[in-house]
Order: structure tokens, then sequence, then C-alpha cells
């Protein structure tokens, strides 16, 4: 990563500090900001949590992350240096004392100092914590300064319509929308941000990014891992509001959303909520057409036999919450009037992979033989957003040889091996760009609810209608076989991603069942 300093004093104050998130992504995040010299060079890290816990201690937990989910081991002597701007305050964050405490702390940094600090107050929690650290921020005055003080909330954002507008109210009771960064660390991710670089730097494909040159829009993000040990979260969440309303939906509007003026933060903010205000409402009756839920059973992953979603720590032997789900969507504007867009997400498929399909329409007049055309596919255009990163575009030439035959080829660019640099993980863009106050890669408070909106239909109609038979799909495979019929109803069929690994972990699979 290039450098570039960011200027005045900063101080991060994270609640949650002895938790999950901020041992796996935002230290080892910062860390590396660190390393490549953006942070200033005043700042804190102030660590919030109930644990009891020493300054040493919890910096050794902090250096075990970093060694576990940073690019490369903390050096000594860097770690040295950026852990001594690392502390642990315990505190109850339900008693509105602790945050005198914490202002009281806040100041003395400001004085040894002599200007004040931009303060980042970054709630790593569970969604029903926001309320109490919002209320306890505001009764120690550490709201009001709309310049130096940031709130990061994380997803989820509420659990439905309803309780995100609640949300985002109690925040505005606080904060003004510039104070405030709802994360989706999605946005973070360099591939979602080509898209943008992709579709507006070239003059080459927003002329056919449109129903008159497109077919249909492909969007896959998969998952090998289960649920893991985040039960607790998961059962209430489900794929639907853990994936599909957040992650999900946004590339889906960067993919759809018109050309903005500029990438100034609210006109691409704008850009992108235009896209999900046109998103057809899914009439209850339509629900069933239009999306399928799944579940895993037990199955094979690379190889080894793993249980099903109803057996792992924490959840119902009975469990109707869904680890997959399949939606068909339209966006109803003058662009992309019924282009299907087919969104798909699982845990325990396999492999973990995320995809974006642009299938193009077929040419509109035949020129060939069909003697030419046995292996005709049309044009195909491939995002990978991980684990490779890269643009691949399917074409047909040619075949060498005396008879005119077509045949498909790809052309490919991979990051890797065209800038050969380590693209930034998507925390350390999200958090520099917090330090910032840049809010273009976060979501909107009317953004959050309109994606909210959209899948209410869907919500509501699984709940009050429960799965009949769960599990439907083995670990291992992609997906319930409703999901090959949502698409197959159409004529379509759902894009294996392309990726060399992926196949190999497919293959895996495959082998292991036949075996077992
Ligand atoms: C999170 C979800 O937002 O994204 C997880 O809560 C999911 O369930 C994760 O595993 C996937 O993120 P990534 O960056 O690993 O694709």
């Amino acid at each position: 990563m290039q450098s570039g300093k960011i200027g005045g004093p900063m101080v991060f104050v994270i609640f949650g500090g002895h938790g999950d998130l901020t041992w796996r992504k935002l230290v080892p995040a910062l860390y590396s900001l660190f390393l490549d010299d953006w942070l200033p060079d005043r700042f804190e890290i102030l660590g919030i949590g109930r644990k009891q816990l020493s300054d040493e201690s919890y910096r050794e937990r902090l250096r075990d992350g970093v060694d576990k989910f940073s690019p490369g081991k903390a050096d000594p002597n860097k770690w040295t240096e950026f852990s001594s701007h690392i502390n642990f305050r315990t505190a109850d964050l339900e008693d509105k004392q602790a945050f005198a405490g914490i202002a009281e702390e806040l100041g003395t940094y400001d004085e040894k100092w002599g200007t004040k600090a931009t303060r980042i107050y970054y709630l790593a929690l569970p969604p029903q914590m926001i309320k109490p650290v919002a209320e306890g921020l505001a009764a120690a005055k550490l709201n009001l300064d709309r310049e130096y003080a940031r709130i990061v909330v994380e997803k989820p954002f509420g659990h439905d319509l309803n309780s995100a507008r609640e949300l985002n109210v109690l925040l505005s009771n606080y904060f003004q929308e510039s104070q405030i960064f709802r994360i989706d660390h999605y946005l973070g991710k360099e591939t979602v941000q080509n898209i943008i670089a992709f579709r507006f730097g070239n003059t080459l494909f927003e002329p056919i990014w449109n129903r008159r040159y497109i077919d249909h829009v492909q969007i896959t993000v998969a998952e090998k891992d289960g649920v893991g040990h985040r039960s607790g979260y998961y059962e209430h969440a489900g794929a639907l509001r853990d994936m599909v309303q957040n992650h999900l939906l946004q590339i889906l509007c960067l993919i759809a959303m018109e050309a903005p003026v500029s990438v100034n933060s609210d006109e691409i903010r704008q850009k992108k909520v235009d896209v999900l205000r046109a998103i057809r409402t899914i009439l209850p009756e339509q629900v069933h057409q239009s999306a399928v839920r799944g579940q895993y059973g037990p199955g094979w992953i690379e190889g080894e036999r793993v249980r099903g979603y109803r057996a792992e720590e924490g959840v119902a032997p009975d469990s109707p919450t869904e680890t997959f789900a399949a939606v068909k969507f339209y966006v109803d504007n003058w662009r992309w009037q019924d282009v299907p867009f087919y969104l798909r997400t699982g845990k325990r498929m396999p492999s973990t992979v995320s995809e974006v399909a642009i299938q193009f329409r077929p040419v509109p007049h035949q020129t060939f033989p069909a003697s030419a055309l046995l292996d005709n596919r049309p044009n195909r255009l491939l995002i990978a957003i991980q684990p490779e990163e890269g643009i691949l575009l399917r074409f047909e030439v040619k075949h060498p040889g005396q008879h005119m035959a077509l045949a498909p080829v790809m052309m490919q660019f991979y990051y890797r091996e065209a800038f050969k640099v380590r693209s930034p993980e998507a925390y350390e863009t999200l958090l520099l760009d917090i330090m910032r106050g840049d809010s273009t890669l976060f979501m909107r408070a009317d953004q959050t609810e309109a994606a909210w909106a959209v899948i209410e239909p869907i919500l509501d109609m699984w709940q009050s209608v429960g799965p009949t038979d769960f599990p439907n799909y083995e670990a291992g495979t992609w997906g319930p076989e409703q999901a090959d019929v949502l698409i197959a109803q159409d004529g379509r069929s759902w894009i294996m991603p392309t990726l060399l690994q992926c196949q190999e972990d497919l293959a895996k699979c495959r082998l292991a069942r036949e075996q077992s």
C-alpha cells in the first residue's frame, strides 16, 4: 500500500475490545496500517471490555490475533512500538458512570498532545449494546463534537425494517449522519470497489450494460465454513439477514446503479439507494417462486465429514434457521426492466468463493451454420471477488482448423498478476476511511432501511410458514435442489464459479462422498 499518513492525533475507543472482531479483524488491520505508515504519529487504541485485564495481557492477546490473521507474523520491534499505544480499561457499559471515566481519560490525551484528537468510537458489540453505548456516550457529552467524534456500528443493523428504523432514530438523536459509520465490510473489499472503477472508468462496457444486451446477472457468495461458534447470533439471523440484506444487495447495487456524477460519498450512496428503491416488491404469494431457503445436513468438506447445522453447538435440534438463501430480484427501471438478478449464498458449500456473473444475450441473428455452433456459448463477464480477485471475459473465436467452428475462450485479468502488490484487507480500507471522515463506503441510514424493505416480504413469509424439509442440502454441495428449480423455471442454470481452486474443492467433496 502506498503511504500518506493521517495528520492529526487519533484515539480509537473499541467497545468490545476483548471480543472476536477486535482480535481477528480490527487490530490486525490497524497494525497493517501502522506498518504502512498510515497512522498518525499520535494515536492511541483504547480497548474497553468487562474483563479485568492488564494492559500487558491485553497486548499479548492482540498480538496473537495479529500473528494469526495478518499477512505476516508481528515483527518484534514494530509490535513493541505499535503496542505501546494500546491500553485496556474495564467497564460496565450499562453503567453511565463508566462513560464519565472514559471521557476523563480521553481528556488526558488531548492535554498530553496539546490539541483535540479525533475520537473514533467503534462498537464491536452485539446489537443490543448499541443503545446503552450511544446513550452513555451522549451522557458524557462524547458525541457533541461533529468534526472530531465518530461512531462506528457493525452489522447486523437491526433485524428487520422496524428495528433498523428505531436504531437510526436512536443514533440520530445523539449523532449527526456525517458522524455515523455503518459498516458493511464487503464494501471495503478491493474487488467490490473495483466494480465502480471498471464500470465508470471505461467506455467499453457501459453502452452494453443494460437490458438490451444483458440476459441476466448472478451473484454467488459461497462459504465452506459452517456456523462455527456464532450460533448464538446466527440462530436469530439466518442467511437472508446475515448476507443477502447487506453484502449481496450491496454488490447488486454496484452492478445496477446509474453512473454517479462524481465519487462524492453522497452521490454514490444516493445512486445505490435508487437501485434498492427500484427493486420490484415480492408479493407474499410470489415468495415461493422468487426465493428458496436451505439448511445444511451432514456431509463432506475437503474430504472431511462435517456435521449438519442442527448438530452444531448452540443450535436447536429442530432449528428452522436457513443457512442458504437464493432469491430472484428485478430492478424496475429503464436500464434493467425484466433482467433477473439471481442471488445465492450459503454456508457449508463446496468452496469459499464470491463471484458476479453477467451473462449477455445471444447474438440477434446467427450467421453461422449449426455445424459451426456445437460449442457456442453466450458472452459472459465474471467479476471474481474472492478468494481470487479479477475479471474474466468469455467470448467466441474461431477454432483453429479448415472448418468454420466457434469455440469459447476466456480473457483473464487477475489482480495478483497485474499489480504484484498486496490488496489491502477490507477492514484496513474502512478504518482508514473512518479516520479520514470519508463515508463513501458506508451505509447511509435510508440505505439500510431500503435494504430491509427489499427482503422483508421474504422474511415475513418464511417466518409465518416454517420450513418442512430442513435439512435440505448436504454439506459440500451447492444448496438445495429447489435453488436449481428457481433458476431452471426461467430456462437458466447457476453458473459454476470459474476458479480452479473451487473446482478442486468440489472434486474433493465428490470423491469423499463416493468413497464413504
Ligand atoms: C459476515 C457474516 O458479515 O460475513 C458471516 O456475518 C460471513 O456469516 C462473513 O461468514 C463473510 O465475510 P467474508 O469477508 O469472509 O466473505
